[in-house]
């Protein structure tokens, strides 16, 4: 299977920013062997677009679960659609963490993300107090119900597992724990298993292959190390790589 290479930008790269990004990425990168994908800021959509010159899918990093209304700062899945987005990113650590979402918000905007027709792909994790208490396994599957339901009006979707205490620390989970992980996932989604399961985590290029080569593991997540245009350009090659190895 082709493996998928996202790099979650976070708050990084404004437009500007962008267009460069892109000037330094494109020579650096063979398209074709990998599926990759862009969340870049909102403000930074059109401009990933219009400057990308790759083959490529576009995302956001959060949506509102209703079409439209009061709703000061945010954005509907239809609006992300309408600028040209694809994909969606929802339930990311940072949202449920720093900004107090539930799994039930995520559930409601994996439905808002089927019903504009954008692929959503679901962060899920644990805490370290979590893991450390023997709960990985009861957290994601507390995670996946939350969505799972939702889940089956999307025409594509993926699954992100990103263990909290591996985002932006350095530390990243064994190839065998994502896999271990992964398998959780799979079997909480149970019919609605057959999707993209992707690691997330301080992914960078020493770790990357390893990896994507482990059972379960379809791709990558990718915040800081996706910042670097040379950098991410060699996640992108390691997932490469692997293509039609089995
Ligand atoms: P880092 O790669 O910086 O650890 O971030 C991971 C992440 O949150 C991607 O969504």
């Amino acid at each position: 299977m082709v493996k998928v290479v996202a790099g979650n930008w976070k708050m990084h790269h404004g437009p500007l920013q962008t267009a460069g990004f892109f000037d330094r990425f494109r020579p650096e990168v063979e398209e074709g062997s990998v599926r990759i994908a862009f969340f870049p800021p909102d403000v930074s959509l059109r401009s990933s677009r219009t400057c990308a010159r790759v083959q490529a899918d576009f995302g956001v990093q959060n949506i509102h679960w209703e079409r439209a209304g009061a709703f000061t700062g945010e954005i509907s899945a239809e609006m992300a659609k309408e600028a040209g987005a694809s994909l969606v990113l929802v339930g990311h650590s940072e949202r449920r963490h720093v900004f107090g979402e539930t799994d039930v918000d995520v559930g409601c905007k994996v439905r808002a993300a089927a019903r504009a027709g954008l692929v959503p792909v679901v962060c899920v994790g644990e805490l370290l107090e979590e893991r450390k208490a023997g709960k990985l396994d009861a957290v994601l599957r507390r995670q996946v119900a939350a969505f799972a339901g939702s889940l089956a009006d999307c025409r594509d979707y993926m699954v992100a597992y990103e263990p909290v205490w591996a985002i932006g620390t350095g530390e990243t989970a064994t190839p065998e724990d994502a896999s271990a992980a992964h398998a959780i996932v799979r079997s909480a989604l149970g019919a609605l298993g057959r999707c993209p399961v992707l690691y997330g985590g301080s992914v960078n290029p020493a770790n990357a292959r390893a990896l994507m080569s482990a059972p379960d593991v379809d791709g990558v997540l990718v915040g800081g190390a996706s910042l670097d245009p040379e950098v991410f350009a060699r996640i992108v090659e390691a997932g490469g790589a692997l293509a039609g190895a089995v």
